[in-house]
């Protein structure tokens, strides 16, 4: 077979890991494989290289892509897509694999429909892909939060001040709650689940009568801007806030032993899903397991938040 492989959407650490793995994986079952540049921007236009083992050398500990990634407003249209398939026909590759996030699937689902054999690989800091408990990105992703609310809690303590840290997530919050949890956040906002900023300022009162002299509250973008909800706190309950936004950090970075091998994992399951003839599958894992789904399965519900997460993070806060 020919394989195409491409990232597409917001770049996540350990991307590299799963193109290495693909290319690497492929060849060892003697197919060819071409990589193709700039996500679907580039499959329109025809960039596409054919990869070899050095290809992706040196690679597996490396944040970003090494394919570059975009965003294609074009693709979205039907006309987009016709070219791209035209493209796909030319340079004659019998399968595609797609590493990306939501909308990097709805793409690959499109060109699904249009006959083109295509594998998902979910690449997402932000973990919001349905049907697998972990994205490319995600872990890594956490332990650069984790980091800065370490730090953030240092001059936190020494200053006796609240800290409001607003991470990534657009429309989720698996950041938020994971690096909430892990780093003993007083609250935690995120965009799936209400908030009350009265319940959130009388905790943080509570507190500070029975000695606490710092907090750290963490949001994630998707629920509020991290400045109005610092101005909120300091406006009701008269403490010092301060406001971290972290920001496109949490996008870079060398990729966390979890992501690499994730990534690794998801990277030999789709090439040998494309060798069996499936298409229109996405890989992804339950604990140890991978699991394979329809993307269009995936695509039709939203991931839930682990509200027992939140419970925990809140008793631990007290
Ligand atoms: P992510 O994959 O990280 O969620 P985006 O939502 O920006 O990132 O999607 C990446 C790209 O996927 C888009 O720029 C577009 O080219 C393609 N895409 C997104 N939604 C669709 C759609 N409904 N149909 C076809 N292609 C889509
Ligand atoms: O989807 C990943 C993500 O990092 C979101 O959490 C964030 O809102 C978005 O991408 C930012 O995208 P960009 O800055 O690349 O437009």
């Amino acid at each position: 077979m020919k394989i195409g492989v491409l990232t597409s959407g917001g770049d996540a650490p350990g991307m590299n890991a799963a193109i290495r793995a693909v290319v690497r994986t492929g060849i060892y079952f003697g197919n060819s494989v071409v990589g193709i540049y700039h996500g679907y921007k580039g499959l329109i236009k025809g960039e596409i290289k054919e990869m070899n083992l050095g290809s992706v050398a040196d690679i597996i500990h490396r944040g970003g892509t090494v394919l570059r990634s975009a965003r294609c407003e074009e693709f979205k249209t039907p006309e987009g897509q016709t070219k791209a398939v035209e493209i796909i026909k030319k340079h004659k590759i019998d399968g595609l694999i797609v590493i990306g996030g939501d909308g990097s699937f709805r793409g690959a689902l499109a060109l699904h429909r249009r006959g083109v054999a295509v594998i998902g690989i979910p690449g997402t800091i932000d973990n919001d892909i349905p049907l697998t408990e972990y994205s490319i990105g995600f872990d890594t992703a956490v332990n650069t939060v984790l980091d800065a609310i370490n730090k953030i809690r240092d001059t936190a303590s020494s200053h006796e001040r609240i800290f409001v840290v607003e991470v990534m997530g657009r429309d989720s919050g698996f950041i938020a709650l994971e690096s909430g949890l892990a780093g003993g956040a007083e609250s935690i906002l995120v965009p799936e689940l209400p908030y009350d900023m009265d319940d959130i300022c009388k905790k943080l009162l509570r507190g500070f009568k029975r000695g606490k002299r710092h907090s750290i509250i963490v949001v994630a973008e998707g629920s509020a801007k991290g400045f109005d909800i610092g101005n909120i706190i300091q406006e009701k309950t008269g403490f010092e806030t301060r406001v971290t936004v972290l920001g496109h950090i949490q996008r870079g970075g060398t990729p966390t032993a979890v992501d690499r091998i994730i990534a690794s994992k998801m990277g030999v399951k789709a090439v040998e899903l494309l060798m069996e003839g499936e298409s229109g599958k996405m890989v992804g894992v339950l604990g140890e397991k991978l699991v394979v789904h329809n993307i269009e399965k995936a695509l039709s519900g939203k991931k839930p938040i682990n509200k027992t997460y939140m419970k925990f993070a809140d008793i631990l806060s007290i």
